[in-house]
């Protein structure tokens, strides 16, 4: 979800009215995704780098995340909206994290679309984590190393049991991954668009599916290939 910046600089706005007119387009996507029948969105709303942000910019964003969780929380639970968080949640101040805390119990019952919200997460983060477990678990002689394989390694990363992105979204017009999810999005497909993203639609959002309904996804195989598979109509 990038562009909340650029956005209010164009209008002669302060960074912050940015990022709140950004929540806005939250809902709106959140909406979009439960109606076109999506299983998991994943929300990339605060990055391991963004820590690094003027100190002033970083806490009113955390304030920002906590309190849009508060208000958005009974909405998610009406609509059947599952909340789920990723993330080096250590960092957050305690606040934060009761907040948190209060609405992943509220929606934990929920059985529609999951939500992940990535808050404090990098994907090199996360990688370099499930590394330093699964080597503990080796050299305290609990796993071999020959156990070590793509789908163990998946289940160390905060991902585990979520299935990996079909289609990566990132707006505001750069064309980069930016650490997130890099293990995950091997064979995902990639869409970028310039609209800032407190300009993003529930109706771009449609349009970016429709994009992806139209791309062949052959997974390191042959068109013919997947030709072959298909089944066929009796
Ligand atoms: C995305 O908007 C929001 C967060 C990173 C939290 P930016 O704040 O990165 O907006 P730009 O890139 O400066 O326009
Ligand atoms: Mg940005």
């Amino acid at each position: 979800m990038d562009g909340n910046g650029r956005w209010a600089k164009k209008r002669g706005f302060d960074r912050s009215s940015g990022h709140v007119a950004g929540v806005e387009s939250v809902r709106k996507v959140i909406t979009a995704a439960s109606e076109a029948g999506v299983r998991y969105l994943t929300l990339y709303a605060f990055s391991t780098e963004n820590w690094n942000r003027p100190q002033a910019e970083v806490d009113a964003l955390i304030h920002l995340i906590a309190v849009s969780l508060e208000k958005e929380t009974p909405g998610m639970v009406t609509n059947n909206v599952r909340l789920n968080v990723i993330g080096d949640m250590a960092r957050l101040p305690r606040e934060s994290i009761e907040s948190l805390e209060r609405s992943l119990a509220a929606t934990a019952s929920s059985t529609g679309l999951q939500v992940n919200l990535a808050l404090s997460y990098s994907s090199r983060w996360e990688i370099v984590e499930a590394t330093r477990r699964i080597a503990a678990d080796v050299a305290a002689g609990r796993i071999s190393p020959d156990a070590i394989d793509e789908s163990l390694f998946s289940s160390c990363l905060t991902t585990a049991g979520i299935p990996d992105p079909d289609l990566l979204i990132r707006t505001g017009g750069d064309s980069r991954v930016s650490n997130f999810l890099l293990w995950q999005i091997a064979y995902s497909e990639l869409y970028f668009t310039p609209i800032y993203w407190p300009d993003f639609t529930g109706d771009h959002f449609l349009q970016a599916i429709a994009d992806y309904q139209h791309r062949e996804r052959r997974f390191g195989l042959t068109s013919e290939q997947l030709e072959d598979d298909k089944p066929t109509d009796k």
